[in-house]
């Protein structure tokens, strides 16, 4: 067989280009825990119009759920005087909690501004009688506390009268005219207040340039000023889960969670029902906790009333969670996350240095053990107050009495080793063929707005256990033909355009048959929703049509196979806006088009098992009003096959290889290498 050598060329690893400093990065990062002020107009409402506790929606949209008429909201103004709000005790509290720094609403989606502007009268300065500025207030008062100050900014407006009009989803196109009143009253944001710590974009829909613009902008005023991922498009330095949300993964990027009391709202809700300040504290450390292990930063919202009182219930929960930090602080401020990769019942861990922190925030494991397989490192003290703990080999044993959970404190034990911790390889694969379903992928988040976002997988990582390796084969579909990527090995990175391979018929077995196809939706949801599975399927006679649809409603294909042994089945799909496949259940690929492509076919390889298979799509739409979907048996199914012969042979045992796109459109973005398999070759002696 004649065998190819390939050029590979060596790459200096490099980060992603960042615009930010290092040093902003770091400090951000190493925050871990900030405060989130929503107040504004709506608080003096307190989720009440004309006497109705207002259920529907947050409080602080209450204009948009009771509704209010814009003329009766914008009165509100006029004698808005929120005489108690004093940035000096809110600063305070927020040190006595622990947090690093305060994230003020300087604009909500209402649209009245806390700050003093030239861009609209609707100012807490000029059309109240207070005549104040929150922002400078605040940040002044950050500044003597030595807090971090942040502003969040709302990118739809309900007041800018050249705006798009008040939506039931928030995710509105930004105006040409609303682009540069933004970028007016961002000037003056960052001109005006000292340091801004962070800007915290939320909802609309950028267009890719206004979101690329915006972020140029907040970088060229204050170069380390970090900005959100809700700003759209991929533009960040730190992306933003959902409302509420906390990821399930340590992500590639850094990353928030920002949380209020309750979920239902961010604004002062005067009759929100406030019981058990001590359970909500510590349900509170838990979701810290759980940001901390993953690596991420968490922003906890108050919602001061309308007079500016902070509501004693959230003090006491602050305090409650500032003690415990008093306490733990530092196995949370400047940790990195958990080296393990996996999630343990017991609690979770983070690191520092030579440092590990167990947190025994789950449950009690039921011999009082809690096992942690840690190759090649040497535990050199223990927290001999609260358990036992022995080494054996790889394995180091803790053995922790029931009591140190009963107790009302959630503790952490600290281990001390021979050296730095570094994240622990995942498990090794004892398959010869490296594919997505056997690698640890490398996780981000991308998306274009709120809705439209994900957890994103950027590239995947093997390690695996091969003496004498010297030659991999690259074997990948008409899909990834021509792309460019890099493959580390261990320590050294090749770049490979997946070219010139050889075709390979992949042929499905003989007995392999096709059920009927069937439809399911519309169905609202964002992108990041786990897949449900579906009821009343709808049969389809067309394997490739267009249906009605509005923005927001996405539809599901379901597609029975039955293999008569395990196989893998190429087939070509495709999709609008975003789309997930589901195999049995099991998520196999998911990726959004780029943006807003209103069709794209694609050709996937999907793993079936012997007997019946179930084939879910999800045909993700966001923009469009029509859905284009196609989804058969791929009518030329052949697979490409490159040989890559390594500079010298790998010898040794434990190695590692990473595959990333090389140059990605963002550094965010799906890597779409879903059907890329790498044979490891053994040659003979
Ligand atoms: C949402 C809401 C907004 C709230 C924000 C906080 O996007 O639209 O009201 O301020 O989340 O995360």
């Amino acid at each position: 067989m004649k065998q190819f050598v390939f050029l590979l060329c060596l790459l200096l690893a490099h980060a992603a280009q960042a615009q930010t400093s290092d040093a902003a990065f770091r400090q951000w990062q190493d925050n871990k825990f900030s405060m989130f002020v929503h107040f504004g107009l709506y608080s003096e409402l307190g989720g009440v119009w004309k006497g109705r506790p207002v259920t529907e929606g947050y409080s602080e949209q209450i204009m948009a759920f009771a509704p209010v008429p814009k003329s009766e909201y914008e009165a509100l103004a006029t004698h808005f005087n929120p005489a108690h709000f004093n940035a000096d005790s809110i600063a305070a509290l927020a040190k006595r909690a622990g947090m690093r720094s305060v994230i003020l609403t300087g604009k909500h989606h209402d649209g009245f501004c806390l700050f003093r502007t030239k861009t609209t009268g609707y100012n807490l300065h000029d059309a109240s009688p207070c005549k104040r500025d929150l922002v400078k207030e605040t940040a002044e008062a950050c500044k003597r506390a030595g807090l971090n100050f942040g502003l969040y900014f709302s990118l739809i407006d309900w007041h800018y009268p050249y705006a798009s009009p008040m939506s039931s989803h928030n995710a509105d196109f930004i105006t040409p005219e609303h682009h540069e009143y933004t970028k007016a009253q961002l000037k003056e944001l960052l001109a005006n207040y000292g340091p801004v710590s962070e800007l915290w974009f939320d909802m609309g829909s950028n267009t890719p340039e206004q979101s690329k613009e915006l972020y140029e902008l907040v970088h060229r005023l204050q170069p380390s000023c970090m900005v959100s991922g809700r700003l759209g498009n991929d533009r960040y330095d730190f992306c933003v889960m959902e409302d509420n949300r906390y990821p399930d993964a340590t992500l590639q990027t850094p990353w928030q969670t920002c949380a209020s009391m309750f979920d239902e709202t961010w604004g002062y809700r005067s009759w929100q029902e406030r019981k058990d300040a001590d359970g909500k504290a510590k349900e509170k450390i838990r979701a810290l906790i759980n940001v901390a292990s993953h690596g991420g930063n968490y922003l906890l919202n108050i919602g001061p009333n309308g007079q500016g009182n902070v509501v004693p219930f959230e003090r006491e929960v602050l305090e409650n969670i500032g003690k415990w930090l008093g306490r733990y602080g530092y196995a949370i401020y400047g940790s990195k996350p958990s080296p393990f990769n996996e999630d343990f019942n017991w609690g979770t861990a983070t690191r520092n240095g030579k440092q590990l922190y167990l947190f025994l925030s789950g449950s009690y494991p039921k011999d009082g053990k809690i096992t942690l397989h840690m190759p090649g490192y040497t535990l050199e003290k223990g927290d001999g107050k609260m358990a036992a703990y022995l080494q054996y080999g790889d394995e180091i044993v803790l053995t922790v009495p029931a009591s140190a959970y009963k107790d009302s404190l959630i503790h952490v034990l600290t281990l001390d080793f021979d050296k730095e911790i570094m994240p622990l390889p995942a498990k090794e694969t004892r398959s010869a063929v490296l594919s997505a379903h056997n690698a640890t992928p490398l996780c981000s988040y991308s998306g274009i707005d709120y809705y439209t976002n994900y957890k994103s997988t950027v590239g995947y990582v093997w390690n695996f256990n091969q003496i004498l390796l010297k030659q991999l084969d690259l074997i990948y579909t008409l899909q990834e033909a021509g792309r460019s990527v890099d493959l580390t090995i261990d320590d050294t990175t090749y770049n490979l355009t997946l070219d010139e391979g050889k075709p390979q018929k992949m042929t499905p077995l003989p007995g392999t048959e096709w059920g009927e196809l069937y439809l399911y939706g519309p169905e609202k949801g964002s992108f990041n929703d786990s897949p449900k599975e579906k009821k009343e399927w709808k049969k389809v006679a067309e394997r490739n049509g267009t249906i009605a649809c509005k923005p927001f409603e996405s539809y599901w294909l379901m597609q029975e196979v039955e293999s008569p042994r395990a196989q893998r089945i190429m087939v070509e799909i495709g999709a609008g806006n975003g789309v997930e496949v589901c195999v049995n259940g099991k998520s196999v690929m998911k990726h959004l088009n780029p943006y807003r492509c209103t069709f794209r076919k694609e050709q996937v390889i999907l793993p079936l098992k012997k007997g019946s298979n179930r084939i879910t799509i999800r045909l993700y739409n966001r923009f469009e009003d029509r859905l284009q979907y196609l989804f058969r048996p791929a009518e030329t199914p052949v697979i490409y096959r490159k040989e890559v012969t390594l500079p010298e042979m790998l010898n040794g045992k434990s190695h590692t290889v990473t595959i990333r796109p090389h140059n990605p459109v963002s550094p965010h973005a799906d890597a779409e290498l879903s059907n890329l398999r790498i044979r490891l070759r053994r040659i003979a002696m």
